[in-house]
Order: C-alpha cells, then sequence, then structure tokens
C-alpha cells in the first residue's frame, strides 16, 4: 500500500526522490483523523528551495491514484486519505487467499545460524537459559518467515575444568542412585561440595586438573563418567524443551569442537596473531583486553571453542549470518571473538553477530537464588501451568482437553511475558501479572484468538474471496494493522527483535476487542460475510504472530 502511494509520489516530483526513498518517508500521522498515511515535504524543500507549504499544497492538488480518497496539505505534510473500501478489498482478499503464508517471504534468502539456549552440564537450566531459549527460538522462527533456513543449534557448556572437578567430587562422594533420580540436583550438591572441600584441602584442585587432563587425553573412566553426566543432564533438559515445544537441530557443545581447535590456533600461529604472555597466549585487541587462547598448562578455553565453533559452523553450513543469543554479560567475549576472526582476516566475521538481551529480575532483584536455592526453571513453568488450570476450574469448568490447554496458556504467558519488551530490558517475573487475562499478556492475545474462534464455529467465515462491503470506521485501523504484518516481519528480523511481533499482536487483539465490544459480528445484514472475513483474517494473523513467538494457540479457553 505505502508502495502505491511512494510511487504515485516520486512520479510527481519527477524522481527526484526514488519511490523507495518515498517510503522511507512516509509517516503514519499521530490520529487516523487527519489522515491515513502522510509525507513530509522538508527534504524536498531543501532540494527546491522552496517552502515545505508550497511544496505540500501543490502535492495535494495533484496526487491521485487508485487507493487514494482524498488528499490535504497542513503545515509542509500531505496527508492522505486511503479509500476504505477498496483498501480493505485489498488487504482482505489477499490474506484469505495466501492464508498464514500471508507475510511469509517466498525467495530462497539463504541460512541464519543460530545458537541459542545453551546450558551447562550438571547445572540448572537459569532463568538466563531460559531467556536465550526464548528469544533464540522466536528469531528461528522468525528467520523461517522470512525466507531464511535456520540451523537451531545448541551450544551445550559440556567442556572445560570444571568436569575435572565434578569428576573428582562424584569419586568422592558420588551416589549413583540419588544422580539418577535427581540428575542435576544432585551434581550441583557434589560441585558445590568440591569447592567447599577444596578449601581445606586445595590438593583436590591438582585432582580436578589431572582429571580434566585425563578427559581431554581421552582417558575411558573419564570419559564414561562425563558421558553420563551429559546424558542424564541433557535428558531433564529436554523436558524442558518438550514442554516449551523447542526442537534444535544439533546439540553440538563445547566437547564436539574438542579435536577442532588446534586448527584454528595453528592459524592464528601461522598468521602471527598468538602472542606469550607468562607461558600462556593470548590475541591482542584493539580497545579491549586480550582474547585468551591457551593457558598456561596448555589447556584450552571457552573462546578457543568458540572460536573452532565459529569456523566449523562457516564451513558447514555456510551461512548468511551467525546470530548468538547470550545475555549482556558476554558482550566483550563475543567482541573478543569477532574480533579475532576479523584480524586473520576472514570477511565473514562481519556476518556473526552477538544478540543480547537483559536479566530477568524478581521483585527488582536478580533471579539466580532465592533464598540460597536455585529458581528452577521447571518449577516456574509448573506454576504457570497450575495458574492456568485454576483458571480454567473457575471460568470455564466444562472445558475439554483441560490440561493440555492449561500447559499451552501457562508455557504461553511465560514466553510472551518474556518477549513483549525489548530485549535489552531487564524484566519482571511477575505469575500473576503475565498470567492477567486483561493485561498486556500471552493469555489476552490466547483469549482474543479463542474468542474469535468462537465466532467462527457460529458462521464460517466466506472461503471465496467476496466483495467487501465497507466495514465501517471501527474496523479500518484493523484493517490497516493487517495491511502492516508483512513489514513488521521484516523489521523484526533486521533488527533481531521479536517484541515488535508481541507488540503487534497486543495492539491487533486490542483494535478486534474494542470493534467487537461495539459491533455485532453476527447480526444477519449484507455485511455479515465481510465482519466474518476480517474475523478470519484476524485470528490467522494472531495466531500466526503467537506461532512465531513460539506460542500455541487453543480454540477454546
Ligand atoms: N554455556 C554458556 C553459558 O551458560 C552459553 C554459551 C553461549 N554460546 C556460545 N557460543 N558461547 O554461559
Amino acid at each position: 500500500m505505502n508502495k502505491q502511494i511512494a510511487e504515485s509520489i516520486a512520479a510527481i516530483v519527477n524522481r527526484q526522490l526514488s519511490a523507495q526513498d518515498v517510503e522511507q518517508l512516509l509517516e503514519k500521522p499521530k490520529s487516523l483523523d487527519v489522515g491515513d498515511v502522510a509525507f513530509p515535504c522538508f527534504v524536498l524543500a531543501k532540494i527546491w528551495k522552496k517552502s515545505p507549504q508550497q511544496i505540500a499544497a501543490d502535492m495535494a492538488g495533484q496526487l491521485q491514484n487508485d487507493i487514494i480518497h482524498q488528499v490535504q496539505s497542513v503545515g509542509g505534510y500531505v496527508n492522505i486519505f486511503l479509500d476504505q473500501a477498496k483498501v480493505t478489498q485489498q488487504v482482505l482478499s489477499r490474506i484469505m487467499l495466501e492464508q498464514h503464508n500471508y507475510g511469509t517471504n517466498q525467495t530462497k534468502m539463504g541460512t541464519v545460524v543460530l545458537d541459542f539456549s545453551s546450558p551447562n552440564i550438571a547445572k540448572p537450566f537459569s532463568m538466563g537459559h531460559l531467556r536465550s531459549t526464548v528469544i533464540g527460538n522466536a528469531l528461528a522462527n522468525i528467520a523461517v518467515k522470512n525466507g531464511y533456513q535456520a540451523i537451531r543449534i545448541n551450544h551445550l557448556g559440556d567442556w572445560g575444568t570444571q568436569f575435572g572437578k565434578l569428576i573428582v567430587a562424584y569419586q568422592y562422594w558420588g551416589d549413583k542412585q540419588a544422580i539418577t533420580a535427581s540428575p542435576i540436583e544432585e551434581l550441583l550438591k557434589i560441585y558445590v561440595k568440591f569447592h567447599t572441600e577444596a578449601e581445606q584441602d586445595p590438593a583436590l584442585n591438582e585432582k580436578a586438573r589431572a582429571a580434566f587432563k585425563a578427559l581431554e587425553d581421552g582417558d575411558s573412566d573419564a570419559l564414561a563418567l562425563w558421558q553420563w553426566f551429559r546424558d542424564v543432564s541433557l535428558d531433564e533438559f529436554q523436558t524442558i524443551y518438550q514442554l516449551l515445544g523447542i526442537n534444535f537441530d544439533a546439540f553440538t557443545g563445547e566437547a564436539f569442537y574438542n579435536d577442532k581447535m588446534t586448527q584454528v590456533v595453528t592459524e592464528l600461529q601461522n598468521k602471527g596473531l598468538l602472542v606469550e604472555s607468562d607461558g600462556a597466549y593470548v590475541v591482542e585487541m584493539e580497545e579491549m583486553p586480550p582474547c585468551l587462547i591457551t593457558k598456561t598448562d596448555g589447556a584450552t578455553l571457552y573462546a578457543t571453542r568458540d572460536l573452532a565453533a565459529a569456523f566449523y559452523r562457516q564451513q558447514h553450513y555456510q551461512p548468511n549470518k551467525i546470530f548468538y543469543v547470550v545475555g549482556n554479560e558476554q558482550s566483550l567475549h563475543f567482541k573478543q571473538l569477532f574480533q579475532v576472526i576479523e584480524k586473520m582476516g576472514h570477511a565473514w566475521a562481519e556476518d556473526l553477530q552477538h544478540v543480547p538481551f537483559g536479566m530477568m529480575l524478581k521483585d527488582g532483584k536478580k533471579m539466580s537464588t532465592r533464598k540460597g536455592k536455585v529458581v528452577l526453571l521447571a518449577d516456574v513453568l509448573a506454576e504457570a501451568i497450575a495458574t492456568a488450570k485454576r483458571n480454567i476450574e473457575d471460568k470455564n469448568p466444562h472445558l475439554q482437553q483441560k490440561d493440555r490447554i492449561a500447559q499451552q496458556v501457562g508455557v504461553g504467558a511465560v514466553i510472551f511475558n518474556d518477549l513483549k519488551y525489548h530485549r535489552l530490558n531487564d524484566i519482571e517475573f511477575s505469575i500473576e501479572q503475565m498470567m492477567n487475562f486483561e493485561g498486556e499478556t500471552g493469555p489476552y492475545v490466547q483469549y482474543t484468538y479463542a474468542r474469535i474462534c468462537s465466532i467462527l464455529v457460529k458462521a464460517e467465515a466466506p472461503s471465496q474471496i467476496v466483495k467487501f462491503l465497507s466495514l465501517g470506521q471501527q474496523a479500518w485501523p484493523i484493517v490497516l494493522l493487517l495491511e502492516q504484518f508483512p513489514k513488521v516481519l521484516a523489521t523484526a528480523f533486521n533488527q533481531a527483535d521479536p517484541s515488535l511481533i508481541a507488540k503487534y499482536a497486543l495492539q491487533l487483539a486490542r483494535l478486534f476487542n474494542k470493534y467487537y465490544a461495539q459491533q455485532k459480528i453476527l447480526a444477519d445484514d449484507a455485511n455479515q460475510a465481510s465482519r466474518l472475513a476480517l474475523c478470519h483474517c484476524v485470528a490467522l494473523v494472531l495466531k500466526e504472530s503467537l506461532a512465531l513467538l513460539g506460542i500455541e494457540s487453543p480454540e477454546n479457553m
């Protein structure tokens, strides 16, 4: 729509501005009372050395096309009122035709690798990992909608000196049965014990170093233990992923790169980038601390494994982009990583992007511990689901498939709460708030969707493209917003910002509910089919928006 208008304006100004430039300049007036689209004439005023008012007035006299109803010039702006019937016809028939492909980019754009979630073996799945999981998954969905193939990688923290400690801790205090019953809790317990004991008995640290060395050298006993820790931890993580409905293409964690690091380190050496510093090797950086590549004892580090991972992904997937969805606090690490690759002379360093996010807070404080105990994500999800279940029992006790729907709503609430603010914001975690059916929540959007479904059960929307009659002033903002969907999707990808879609869904739900309060959708008059078509389109776009965020849309709730 904006394209059509931009094209007409570009023609009037004799292509002094291209249609693309004009489209960039188009604005949405603060209120629909003054127009649906506005074009500011200030840029042209500079070029032509004429007053913007004069240009706007001239343009208002000339501008017309198929979808324009009326044009006014006000203070250097050209305010355009669209032909509501024609635009409604265009927008709704396009959605009816394309269905859930509305907004999908059909052009093959290439591949995006997304490194997200990536919890640490034998450690609890933290709130930070939840944020990474939810944001990363949404970005992967958004990438696919924008025409990319998305590769979802879980870069598990399954390697490093802490596994030497865990092996020693297990040898001293491990209880096989207890670990099998509750793996992460028990492994964490003995890991913590290791640290307290090591304060009294520093020899433990030596043993841990030796155990990790054995692991790195491929000692079969050490490897068997490590594999077991990894398997049982991953099983626990999988329960969470299943609940969240998230799948990965690869669980290639840090250990996967164990045999892929020498090559990178050798390349660093050959390119003269490796500098010795107290027996360790580093790469000097511009405007930040050096990046540590190998320790004094030759052991590799987190950064070394990330370096090897970047090369592996580049060769293996040949991606257009690699997103690292990891908290703010690792910004320096990624800056260093990217600069090392750049210094090695690889142009693809530009395709690597850290997608950082803020913290999850509870009552304004960091949420990693509660009464000294770690907040377990599984508990949080269970609480949200239980709350959803209670709501159903209260409001809709005869609902079928209560448990399934309670899960969709509870999980949806947690995910939506995470995605509705820009990711860099810290977010407050409050089950009551995120479950509020009237607030800016996932359940509110889900509820709006279910409400429309219940209308469409009573009277189906026409499957054929009908001639839409005017839907009236109240429906108009909805049509305009529906028209924006493809653009919002593109921006959400370009800015790696799923919150744009969450906000969009909230706005659409809000507008629809306002419309619904004022209109008898099922009234038996000539406009019924058009109103039903509008309902159908809104439901479709709400469902698609939620799906992109990783949230299901129950038809009843
Ligand atoms: N396991 C890490 C952590 O919990 C996150 C890994 C992020 N991805 C990466 N390629 N470094 O902090």
